[in-house]
């Protein structure tokens, strides 16, 4: 019997809120990341590469009054009986890797992840996104603030994003933050008496996460609350301003936003959050991050002042998207696709060849006819066709023919020389990545 029968149809389909990622998109995706790494090393960052899952505890840490670490993490017991949790958010396990390695600070890394939230699906917010991420471990200097903030902005405009804007605020210290939160309490229940239960538990809980609540009906009285900025110490203001200063240094602007407070319970003075303005108001955050200068301890480590920030895959293709539309260049192309008129494996040893010497190069399948295989060559993007042809293999030549020359002339070149010929062609350029601004 067919074993897929009665089974209902939905369930071969990625799971809702999930997506695959296909070619061309993929190409995008791959240069994004490409894009970042190449960033991060020029910074002096290492790839670090964590668990997808680890132990519950670990993600508790980071927000017990937070929506991601209360109501959307996909956690699980395992046979064994641990209770895990899948990476909800990826701070939490590189910090949990620090105090495991004791690694020397400042520690400075950068990673790749899928992050599992269990969200209400829509554009640009999914059940499982892919994060690419840096954070700078064990040392308390505003530089390191300004470096982290200048490795993302850097890199959205590596990807030529022009309409992404910096918000900036600065949470505090442990001197500062107690004072201020307990003014925020007092204040929301004074003037939030008639919002209702979950209204006052969650000020009860951490009055700092009304400050983005989206619930319509608070926003005026959320609107005049005390600010956090009023309440800095000494050391925190003057922290907050040479970041400042960093920034403006490096011509990289900025919006002093005093409510922005961010997601997670684990963040202490500078937080900061990127948004585009070609994306729709509610997901419109490519990238946050901020100072968390307890959290090591917290998992046990020793001090350990550290930043960082993570930038959402797909918001930033999004974005690019929809502000460069088809300027956006769709990924590697083949320098040459092979067309082979002789057979007995004179296209399989021509695209070793070229593929060995570092182009890129592809041939069509299963003994198609000639005509059939130009085809396959015209589709397929590549910029050369390489005609193994009966008339140019009596005298041991290929004929190249330059797809996108709508004339069609035929280049007829040595075959031992037609890799070398491609090579000084592609090094010649302009190949199929216009100017996106490098
Ligand atoms: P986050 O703001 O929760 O921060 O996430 C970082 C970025 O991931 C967001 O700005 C957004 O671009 C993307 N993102 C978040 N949730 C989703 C979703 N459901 N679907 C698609 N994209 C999403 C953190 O996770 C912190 N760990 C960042 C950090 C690192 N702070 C310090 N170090």
């Amino acid at each position: 019997m067919n074993e897929g029968a009665g089974v209902d149809p939905s369930v071969y389909r990625a799971p809702v809120g999930t997506h695959d990622v296909l070619p061309p998109e993929s190409d995008r995706w791959i240069e994004a990341v490409a894009t970042f790494a190449d960033r991060a090393r020029r910074f002096g960052y290492g790839l670090v590469v964590t668990p997808v899952f680890e132990h519950l505890e670990v993600f508790q840490r980071v927000g017990a009054s937070t929506d991601v670490v209360r109501k959307e993490m996909y956690e699980f017991e395992d046979k064994g009986g641990r209770r895990l949790a899948l990476r909800p958010e990826g701070t939490a396990p590189v910090v949990r890797a620090f105090v495991q390695h004791r690694p020397t600070p400042p520690w400075k890394v950068w990673y790749l992840a899928p992050h599992f939230r269990y969200e209400r699906p829509q554009k640009g917010r999914y059940r499982q996104h892919w994060q690419l991420g840096a954070e700078v471990m064990g040392v308390d200097d505003p530089d390191v603030d300004v470096e982290v903030i200048a490795l993302a902005h850097g890199f959205y405009r590596d990807l030529g994003l022009t309409c992404t804007r910096l918000l900036l605020n600065s949470m505090g210290d442990a001197q500062s933050r107690p004072a201020y939160v307990a003014a925020l309490r007092t204040y929301l229940l004074g003037h939030g008496g008639a919002f209702g239960d979950e209204f006052r538990a969650r000020v009860e809980q951490n009055p700092l996460r009304l400050l983005d609540a989206k619930n319509e009906d608070w926003q005026d009285v959320i609107e005049r609350a005390p600010q956090l900025t009023e309440y800095l110490s000494d050391t925190a203001v003057a922290h907050f301003e040479q970041v400042q200063q960093g920034l403006t240094a490096l011509g990289i602007a900025y919006e002093l936003t005093p409510r922005l407070v961010r997601g997670f319970d684990y963040y202490t003075a500078t937080t900061f959050e990127f948004v585009s303005d070609a994306l729709d108001g509610a997901q419109n955050a490519v990238g946050g991050g901020g100072r968390y200068d307890q959290l090591a301890e917290d998992m046990g480590g020793p001090p350990t002042p550290s930043i960082g920030f993570g930038i959402g895959i797909e918001r930033v293709l999004i974005a690019r998207q929809a502000e460069l539309g088809d300027a956006v260049p769709a990924g590697p192309r083949l320098d040459a696709f092979v067309v082979d008129a002789l057979g007995e494996g004179a296209a399989t040893l021509l695209v070793a060849e070229l593929r060995e010497a570092g182009l890129a190069a592809d041939r069509a399948y299963g003994g198609r006819s000639v005509k059939a295989q130009w085809k396959v060559a015209d589709r397929s993007g590549a910029r050369y066709a390489v005609m193994l042809g009966r008339r140019e293999a009596e005298h041991d030549a290929v004929a190249v023919k330059d797809l996108r020359d709508p004339d069609g002339t035929q280049t007829e070149v040595p075959r031992r020389e037609v890799a070398g010929w491609l090579q000084a062609r592609r090094e010649q350029g302009p190949h199929d990545h216009p100017g996106v601004n490098r």
